[in-house]
């Protein structure tokens, strides 16, 4: 019979508690830590927080966390309102942003994690590389063989400006791919939800001339085709986005082009 273990090394022990000063509205945030500077297995510390001084999202509480109890805790942030998706991580179970994550919307102690399936770089930073990467193969760029209009942009129909909508709203965040199984076992060869609706966002803009040859780059069994509509992905997304339809619609377009 297989037997399946964690490696001695990734098994995630109990951390510090550090405690409140005092009574009052306290929470606790129990948050995954791991230093590569030491050779420490990962623990899980927890942090309790005086609500009543504290701002309303998760990442307001994580803030508070490292300006007043514990300025090695490491985490992304940037705009603090579901822009940049620097804060994306893994909250009470579901990946999201912590900046849009609300505190009242998670019951109990506030469970904080990286990203799940990446490699972790420093406590709630996790490795991106390849997400960028496999970002940057899509070639999100308009590649136009006809010249430019010389005294105006070149124009969109409104209707064909519509088709980019639920598209281009996308912060590259990668909660969708963290989120996905196939990406989760396949992630070095399939693209996963974040950089196939990209690719969808280009593949269906009027003004680009390669969609041909961006069709011929996805003509692979791993890089398109390892989506299996799970839906994971649409369930994830913080800006209510559906890459799983975006999939959709590209496997669709490589049958017509077929026929
Ligand atoms: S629908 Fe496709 S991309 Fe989305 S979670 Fe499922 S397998 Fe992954
Ligand atoms: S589709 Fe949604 S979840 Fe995926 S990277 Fe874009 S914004 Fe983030
Ligand atoms: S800090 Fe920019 S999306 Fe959360």
């Amino acid at each position: 019979m297989a037997e399946f273990r964690l490696p001695a090394n990734s098994k995630v022990g109990q951390g510090k508690h550090h405690k409140a000063e005092g009574g009052g509205d306290i929470r606790r945030y129990k948050v995954y830590r791991w230093n590569p500077d030491d050779a420490e297995n990962p623990r899980v510390d927890t942090y309790e927080v005086d609500m009543s001084t504290c701002g309303p999202m998760v990442l307001d509480a994580l803030i508070k966390i490292k300006n007043e109890i514990d300025p090695t805790l490491t985490f992304r942030r940037s705009c603090r309102e579901g822009v940049c998706g620097s804060c994306a991580m893994n909250i009470d179970g579901t990946n999201t942003l912590a900046c849009t994550r609300a505190n009242d919307e998670v019951e109990g102690d506030v469970a904080i994690y990286p990203l799940p399936h990446l490699p972790v770089i420093k406590d709630l930073v996790p490795d991106l590389t390849t997400f960028y990467a496999q970002y940057a193969s899509i070639e999100p760029w308009l590649k136009s063989t006809s010249p430019a209009p010389p005294d105006s942009e070149r124009l969109q129909s409104e209707e064909d400006r519509q088709k980019l909508d639920g598209l281009y709203e996308c912060i590259l965040c990668a909660c969708c791919s963290t989120s996905c199984p196939s990406y989760w076992w396949n992630g070095d060869r399939y693209l996963g939800p974040a950089a196939l609706l990209q690719s969808y966002r280009w593949l269906i803009d009027s003004r680009d001339d390669s969609t041909g040859e961006r069709l011929d780059d996805l003509e692979d069994p791993f890089r398109l085709y390892r989506c299996h509509t799970i839906m994971n992905c649409a369930k994830a997304c913080p800006k209510s986005l559906n890459p799983a339809k975006a999939i959709a619609e590209v496997k669709k377009m490589m049958v017509q082009r077929r026929v």
